[in-house]
């Protein structure tokens, strides 16, 4: 099955988002609250395209949900799109005027300056769900969004430091505006108040994971065989040396 996007006609499997199929062609189309490990939030309404399925109508749809049919045509930047993307990036920096990260680069990008709230609205979070998300699927859950309206915002249970957390750090990483601040030094982790001790590389001696998040891992690991008292790049490494040594 072919849909064709910007022109360029690109391979896809029935039903597979739009997004994907254009992440997969090197054609780009901004998106937030998207992850490939965590795809059908549809939250920040970015990734806005112009679809024309074969014999149907043009309408604007979310990419990183609609999804491919053969013969399908898809606009990533018409006049329309680009509008349209202008006004949401407007509205989500009006909702998160202190955001840094991807959403203060696709203003930077699409020229958006001008946010509707106070210079003192003290606020990073566009509250897309990856971070929860990103949580759950793990299966810790130790964050969640509380409150409603513009009270809204992602916390741990009352505001404390979650036992649930294995300071792993994935919500901040896949957090697109740098609202989830965590930090590191040589021997500890901090992140939503609880601080973690790092366990150290067997072989190079770096610090590289919390010890809950290596306890997770061996309960999760189909791989047994995995050394998780190896850093990921020396295991890596020691991959690679297995892989090339000639076989006795
Ligand atoms: S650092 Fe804690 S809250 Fe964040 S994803 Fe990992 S377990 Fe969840
Ligand atoms: S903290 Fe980041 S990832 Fe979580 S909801 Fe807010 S913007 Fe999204
Ligand atoms: S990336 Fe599609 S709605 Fe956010």
């Amino acid at each position: 099955m072919r849909i064709i996007i910007d022109g360029v006609s690109c391979e896809s499997a029935p039903g597979e988002f739009v997004k994907t199929v254009a992440d997969r062609n090197n054609i780009s189309i901004p998106s937030l609250c998207h992850h490939s490990a965590l795809p059908g939030l549809a939250a920040c309404r970015l990734c806005v395209v112009e679809v024309t399925p074969s014999g149907g109508k043009t309408q604007v749809v979310t990419s990183c949900v609609y999804p491919a049919s053969d013969g399908l045509e898809v606009s990533t930047k018409s006049e329309r799109i680009l509008r349209l993307r202008k006004t949401i990036l407007k509205l989500l920096i009006s909702r998160a005027p202190k955001a840094e990260g991807r959403l203060k680069e696709y203003c930077e990008q699409y020229g958006v300056v001008d946010s509707f709230k106070p210079a003192d609205f003290d606020e990073s979070c566009i509250l897309c769900g990856l971070c929860v998300k990103a949580c759950d699927e793990l299966g810790n859950s130790a964050i969640a969004t509380v409150m409603r309206g513009i009270q809204k915002q992602v916390q741990t249970a009352f505001d404390e430091a979650p036992h649930e957390c294995i300071g792993c750090a994935s919500c901040a990483k896949v957090c697109p505006t740098g609202k989830i601040i965590w930090s590191q030094d040589d021997g500890s982790r901090t992140i939503w108040n609880k601080c973690f001790e790092l366990v150290r590389c067997s072989c190079c001696g770096k610090p590289f994971a919390t010890s809950e998040e290596l306890t997770w891992l061996t309960n999760k690991s189909i791989d047994q065989n995995i050394d998780l008292s190896l850093c990921p790049t020396c295991r890596a490494r020691k991959t690679a040396k297995a892989a090339i040594s000639p076989v006795r």
